[in-house]
């Protein structure tokens, strides 16, 4: 298998379709509102401290094991070492959790760019809008269906390639339409000053252990971190290329559209909310409420909102095709099935966990899970459960378990000199597994109500 693996070309060819899978729903619609959430200042500063350091740290150790082995990260942890063959299936099983309730939200964006194309701009911009529209049971299931039908008939056909050049272009177009939307909010906006400040100074008594909770996260999400996705990127990555060096810039792309996301989002449902901290926790439906509000006030925002919409919807394809593409391919490998078979089971399990998911707030809102709803469930159990669990397992292993110890190293090495050898020896082996641990414990002492922080 290893011999038939084919390679990304170009040094930036392998960032860029890195930065494809990481940049996405995590970075546009859900970093905003856990910073709005978390005390906006204290939970970026959390964030940034934890994205340079245990992001990096764990980005460069998954890449390095796919590069080294060559193989899916089933293959590749049952290679190393079979004890940790479960890390890869853990791993594994978490894109088929995410990627249906990822595409319910694909949903919204592309409801939200309809309904600007067809002149509801203005009715979206009502507040209870969102509310009124998730509380409808047959609409978001359609809206859902269409996002995970337009992926899977993208993987099936194989055009991948066409979707991410054109992603290529619109990424850097994404990132200038959204620091201007964030500094026409600011300037414009009264109150969206303080809100700025609201977002970037950190009030250090708003931090909790949950705080750092949410914040980790959120890396694991946003940097598709702690799934096997990274392990399966650099199992195509060639060895003359830097892996060092493209995690620096991974992490630059994925943290900086996070941060002007959140200074598009945050800032503005501090001013609508008169500057009320306490208000300022208004869930996922946060960027579906706060931005149709703010194009509103905008001179051609109905336009401004479609293009947005556009991109959003645009960055969210290219995540759900390399979560689709990951699931389909281990069932390839592991249940011997053709693409199109595995495609279609996968889109069966997604139809299976996402209706329930799209359901939540309308048919089944009676029903919850550990007293969440079906779409915030799988979202706290993937990412605060599962990815630390897959994280600290696989600390444990590249430091202490692989054979040789320095395996991971010398990999890194293999290309440049690795520049970061401390910080990483020091992060994996030490204070990433402590830390993780203590997050795992408070969050399921948290998710059973054992304890409140
Ligand atoms: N990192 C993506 C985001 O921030 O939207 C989510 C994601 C995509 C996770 C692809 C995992 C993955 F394989």
């Amino acid at each position: 298998m290893s011999s038939e693996r084919s390679s990304f070309t170009g040094k930036i060819g392998f960032v860029l379709a890195a930065a494809g899978s990481a940049v996405g729903l995590g970075n546009i619609w859900r970093f905003p509102y856990l910073a709005a959430k978390y005390g906006g200042g204290i939970f970026l500063l959390v964030y940034i401290i934890l994205s340079v350091t245990f992001g990096f740290s764990l980005m460069v150790a998954e890449i390095a094991i796919g590069r080294k082995t060559k193989l899916s990260p089933i293959g590749a942890y049952t290679s190393l070492d079979k004890r940790f063959s479960f890390v890869g299936w853990l791993g594994a099983l978490i894109p088929v959790m995410i990627l249906p309730y990822y595409s319910v939200i694909g949903g919204w964006v592309l409801k939200y760019l309809f309904g600007f194309i067809t002149g509801e701009a203005s009715s979206m911009a009502e507040g209870t809008y969102f509310g009124g529209y998730i509380a409808k049971a047959g609409e978001p299931i359609v809206w859902f269906l269409l996002f995970i039908a337009l992926t899977a008939v993208i993987v099936l056909f194989g055009v991948e390639k066409g979707i991410e050049k054109v992603s290529k272009i619109m990424m850097p177009i994404l990132v200038l339409l959204t620091l201007f939307i964030a500094v026409y909010t600011i300037v414009t906006l009264d109150g969206a000053f303080d809100g700025l400040l609201y977002y970037i100074k950190p009030d250090f008594s708003q931090f909790s252990i949950m705080t750092v909770v949410a914040a980790m996260g959120q890396l694991f999400y946003s940097m598709s971190l702690a799934m096997g996705i990274m392990i399966t990127f650099g199992s195509y990555m060639k060895k003359d290329i830097s892996i060092e060096k493209s995690v620096h810039q991974i992490e630059l792309f994925d943290t900086g559209i996070a941060f002007l996301a959140g200074m598009m989002i945050v800032p503005a449902v501090f001013a609508f909310e008169g500057g009320n901290v306490e208000n300022m926790d208004k869930g996922a439906g946060l960027m579906f409420i706060t931005l149709p509000q703010i194009f509103k006030t905008m001179p051609g925002g109905t336009v401004i909102g479609v293009l947005f919409f556009f991109m959003v919807l645009l960055a969210a394809l290219t995540s759900a095709i390399s979560l689709m593409e990951t699931v389909v391919s281990i069932f390839q490998d592991k249940l011997k099935m053709g693409r199109k078979s595995s495609c279609f089971l996968v889109l069966g399990i997604c139809l299976l966990l996402g209706i329930p998911s799209a359901l939540g707030s309308s048919a089944w809102s009676g029903v919850t899970l550990l007293g969440k709803q079906f779409l915030d469930f799988f979202d706290f159990i993937t990412n605060s459960i599962f990815m630390p669990v897959v994280a600290f397992a696989t600390c444990l292993f590249v430091g202490y378990f692989i054979k040789p110890r320095s395996a991971i190293e010398d990999e890194v090495s293999l290309s440049s000199p690795f520049r970061g050898r401390l910080l990483y020896r020091v992060i994996i082996r030490y204070i990433a597994p402590i830390c993780i641990l203590t997050i795992l414990v408070s969050s399921v002492l948290e998710a059973f109500k054992i304890i409140s922080i």
